[in-house]
């Protein structure tokens, strides 16, 4: 028989692809969005892409009637769980919507899976768990911290699923840590299209590519790094969006817990970024350097061992692939759509990280 999927936050950049690879997987997905951070066509667009009818319920996580509704009319065999906020200037801004949006949301649905009997659940975490990571690559085992309320939301998030999971019978969940995600479906049919801009960097150099925006800011020019800019590990949005099939795979076939990081490996400099965009596009992107911001670090890129090892995991793609297809998105599929104001903040207060013995 055919498992049957909760996909929250599915209309959103990484559930879009997620549902794609799920329906390719052969499972029977329902998406549940609230549609506060995403375009009302991104269903259609799944529908074109998969030539099947797509079922979605305009719906917030954290409202419980509308939650025992959809699990009253389906059948759920497990959710794979990506609604939030994700914006970490936002988050400093106001952390008690973060917390309503990304835990308060998060026990409700817990809730109403309990009450439901669907105790199988893969959880959108990050590598913002790490903090300031002392050592890389990073693994799994490494010291967690937060440097902001995003990080400390998502660090919650994973406690209380390991909670649930170490004391409920019969639950298992997939947390899955991911790193930098980026670039698009290669159809150019969905991509990243934020209505509010969670300050991701790639979207940013495609604006400026565009003309929409004049120049890209890089804060910090003088890390030990082989360019001087900050390093990090961008992973092709369909990799990780293939990583969720592989961990679902696992909490239904063995019922097996896990908490995996979903990397590349291998880290990419800012300005290897824009390079690389620029040949791509074929146009020159400005950018101006900024003073180092607080709470960044210089380098961060997983240890993929772990995924590869208890899911089979390994991401494929590389980094020209997360510029051409980021490219073919900006300049097809996502024309004419919303366009965020961009959220480029010169000041980027964070506490210091704050270490956790778990
Ligand atoms: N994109 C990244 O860089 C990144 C990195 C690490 C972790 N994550 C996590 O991955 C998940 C998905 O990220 P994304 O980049 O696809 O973000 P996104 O904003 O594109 O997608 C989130 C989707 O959830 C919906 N949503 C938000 N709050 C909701 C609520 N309360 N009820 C129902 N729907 C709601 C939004 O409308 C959107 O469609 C998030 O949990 C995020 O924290 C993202």
């Amino acid at each position: 028989m055919t498992a049957q999927i909760l996909l929250t936050g599915g209309a959103g950049f990484i559930g879009s692809h997620t549902y794609v690879v799920l329906i390719e997987a052969g499972y029977d997905v329902v998406i549940l969005d609230d549609f506060s951070n995403a375009e009302v066509c991104v269903p259609d667009r799944l529908e074109q892409l998969t030539g099947k009818p797509v079922q979605v319920m305009k719906a917030d996580v954290s409202d419980a009637k509308a939650l025992n509704a959809v699990f009253a009319a389906h059948c759920f065999d497990a959710v794979v769980h990506f609604a939030a906020r994700k914006s970490v200037p936002q988050s400093l801004a106001s952390p008690e919507a973060f917390f309503s949006s990304n835990i308060t949301a998060l026990l409700t649905l817990l809730e109403a899976m309990e009450r439901h009997h669907v105790k199988r659940i893969v959880y959108s975490s990050s590598a913002t768990v790490y903090g300031a990571p002392e050592a890389l690559p990073i693994p799994e085992h490494a010291p967690l911290s937060y440097t902001n309320p995003y990080g400390l939301s998502k660090l919650m998030g994973e406690q209380y699923l390991n909670q649930k999971t170490r004391s409920k019978r019969g639950w298992a969940a997939g947390i899955l840590r991911y790193f930098n995600p980026a670039g698009a479906h290669p159809s150019g049919l969905i991509g990243e299209a934020p209505l509010s801009n969670g300050g991701n960097l790639m979207p940013l150099v495609a604006q400026v590519a565009k003309g929409e925006l004049p120049c890209v800011h890089i804060y910090g020019r003088d890390y030990g790094t082989h360019d001087g800019t900050g390093i990090r590990d961008y992973i092709h949005v369909c990799d990780l969006a293939q990583g969720h099939v592989q961990s679902l795979n696992l909490l239904l076939q063995q019922g097996r817990s896990h908490t995996v990081n979903l990397g590349k490996g291998r880290g990419y400099s800012v300005l290897d970024v824009i390079k690389t965009y620029e040949n791509v596009s074929g146009q020159q992107i400005a950018y101006r350097f900024k003073p180092r911001r607080a709470g960044d670090v210089a380098a961060s890129f997983s240890d993929p061992s772990m995924a590869a090892a208890v899911l089979g995991f390994e991401a494929r793609h590389n980094l020209l692939e997360m510029c051409q297809s980021s490219w073919r998105w900006e300049t097809t599929g996502r024309m004419g759509l919303h366009r965020p104001a961009a959220f480029i903040p010169d000041h980027f207060p964070a506490a210091p990280a704050q270490h956790l013995q778990l």
